[in-house]
């Protein structure tokens, strides 16, 4: 398989028509060579790694001097850690009591306590620093909780609330009214349906329309009409971009079973579209825009925050460039480009990624926010590429339905929602979003810097992510000292804030000042007081040593253990 290095330089110098000629091992190496170096870019190494990954917890008297602080430091942390406790098991008693009764029977609750921090620190967080999953109430931009406490929402519910959640629940009481009289009934369809679609054609600039339940449905279904109508067999993605979680778009951790036909390639790179150019395979490229917040790497969870690495930065004009070449190449080669829009879609503007990178997609999903307060997926797509059957082979079909798609009261609110992005509220409030949202995020920088916290922001217009500036084992103590100035972040912690347009200055000004106040207070309490020498790379072998300590001392479960 190997090849000689003149070899190679040889072929690549060659025009694309003959290297059609070139060996399947060159083809195979220009893939290689068009993965991400880090492990998110070898999605089946990771797969492998990660079963590997020996589980251990750090007790009591390692936990606050994981960094090799000294005792003075270690005590303050400790006291700060058991009086947070005390303080939360008082302010949020009902809303954890509840959240524990429900995780007994719910096993995605247990999962995400599971996994809001490292997993060497999750015991000692888990049975102290408990927080409340169960809220009772939303208004503007604040949810409440069982207990009283009003928190400003910073989770976005997933991204679904762009408009605020005022607007989704007036816009499910409009689509209520109009779907019962014709209630349930499903295969036939609500009228509203005419509407939704030709709307969505013109938003979309796409031929044709599809509804299903979930984002995950949409893309699944983008996927599986892309090979029906291409007749190629393999997806490419982008290392750590999320589009779900079905098998073939899911190929590392996370999933029992890798998919076969899904190749992971690096981000924003060159050696990508070479590698694509000569693959023959390939029947459809996805895109997650939200991944030109930090290309190349997976979702900035708190779970994977180990030290202080995590990076990202939205740069328009070079995502845009590589959008158009990527544009290009599918096009020559007969790829479906599809643009994975659930996350993204109405929240840069009304008419999505594609018109605000001035890139046109074969394909594009939607769902989230678009359902208006209700669940659901959209495919749109162009008529060539979205048929499910052929004239002349009747029996060579593409099968894609489902029970609840165009469900009529889903299907008004959609319809409810799109209109509403015509009113002059709505268009207002796109009027200058990213100059206002960037703005802000520079504003909040220039604030943490002058107060010589170690903390700065990144932002893709309402989409915010934190960067931690100092090397720390800690920094996932500060989603507990947010959530405790009032803000509250989705369990994923402090990777992804999500900001609804409604936020207005006021607001943005007020979470400023509680933002700076938690910060400052972690930082008195000596999280970030780590010796002079620590940096991200010290950590890391210091985990590593443990791991290898712990894999004497640690029995393998088959359940994580609550
Ligand atoms: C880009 C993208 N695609 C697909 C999905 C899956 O959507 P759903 O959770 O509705 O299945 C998500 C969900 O976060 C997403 O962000």
């Amino acid at each position: 398989m190997s090849l000689s290095v003149a070899t190679i330089t040889t072929l690549s110098l060659l025009p694309p028509a003959l290297l059609w000629a070139a060996p399947a091992a060159y083809r195979r190496l220009l893939l290689s060579r068009a993965k991400h170096r880090s492990l998110t870019g070898h999605s089946r190494m990771a797969q492998r790694v990660a079963r590997l990954l020996p589980g251990y917890q750090l007790d009591e008297q390692r936990f606050f001097c994981a960094d090799g602080c000294d005792q003075n430091i270690e005590a303050t942390r400790r006291a700060a850690f058991y009086n947070m406790a005390t303080r939360f098991a008082k302010r949020y008693a009902r809303s954890v009591e509840a959240s524990e009764r429900a995780k007994l029977s719910l096993s995605d609750l247990q999962f995400i306590s599971n996994y809001r921090v490292p997993f060497q620190f999750s015991n000692l967080v888990k049975s102290h620093l408990k927080l409340g999953s169960v809220v009772s109430s939303s208004h503007d931009v604040f949810v409440e909780d069982l207990d009283g406490n009003t928190f400003y929402d910073l989770s976005g519910s997933y991204g679904v609330n762009l408009l605020g959640y005022d607007f989704y629940k007036k816009n499910i009481v409009a689509a209520n009214d109009a779907a019962q009289a014709l209630g349930p009934v499903l295969g036939m369809y609500h009228p509203a349906v005419i509407e939704v679609a030709e709307r969505l054609r013109v938003l979309s600039a796409q031929d044709e329309v599809s509804f299903h339940m979930s984002g995950t449905e949409a893309v699944m279904q983008a996927v599986r009409l892309a090979r029906y109508n291409t007749g190629k067999t393999h997806v490419v993605r982008f290392c750590g971009a999320y589009h779900g979680w079905w098998e073939d778009v899911q190929p590392g951790p996370g999933n029992p079973m890798p998919p076969r036909e899904t190749y992971t390639l690096e981000d924003m790179s060159d050696r990508s579209l070479k590698a694509l150019r000569m693959r023959k395979d390939v029947a459809c490229v996805l895109v997650n825009p939200l991944q030109a917040l930090h290309p190349n790497r997976a979702a900035p969870g708190d779970s994977s925050l180990v030290d202080s690495s995590r990076r990202a930065g939205f740069d328009r004009a070079a995502y845009t460039a590589w959008l158009q070449k990527l544009r290009a190449l599918c096009t020559e080669r007969g790829i479906v480009l599809i643009f994975d829009e659930v996350f993204l879609g109405f929240r840069l503007g009304p008419g999505g990624a594609q018109a605000y990178f001035g890139v046109q997609a074969d394909m594009v999903t939607y769902g989230k926010t678009l359902g208006g307060g209700y669940p659901c997926g959209v495919l749109c797509g162009k008529s060539r590429f979205m048929r499910r059957f052929r004239e002349d082979r009747p029996a060579n079909i593409c099968f894609a339905r489902g029970t609840f798609n165009a469900h009529p009261y889903v299907i008004n609110g959609m319809l409810h929602f799109l209109r509403a992005l015509d009113t002059a509220a709505v268009r207002a409030v796109y009027e200058g979003l990213d100059e206002r949202f960037h703005g802000a995020a520079d504003r909040l920088n220039q604030r943490l810097r002058d107060a010589d916290i170690p903390v700065q922001v990144a932002a893709m217009s309402s989409v915010w992510t934190i960067m931690f500036e100092r090397p720390s084992r800690y920094n996932w103590m500060l989603q507990f000292y947010l959530r405790e100035a009032g803000l509250a972040l989705s369990w994923v912690g402090s990777g992804r804030l999500i900001f609804s347009l409604n936020y207005s200055d006021e607001h943005l000004n007020a979470v400023f000042d509680r933002f700076v106040d938690a910060c400052l207070a972690m930082r008195n309490d000596a999280w970030w007081q780590s010796p002079p020498e620590l940096s991200n790379q010290s950590i890391r072998r210091r985990i590593l040593k443990e791991m290898f300590e712990g894999m004497w001392t640690t029995k393998p479960t088959s359940r994580v253990s609550n």
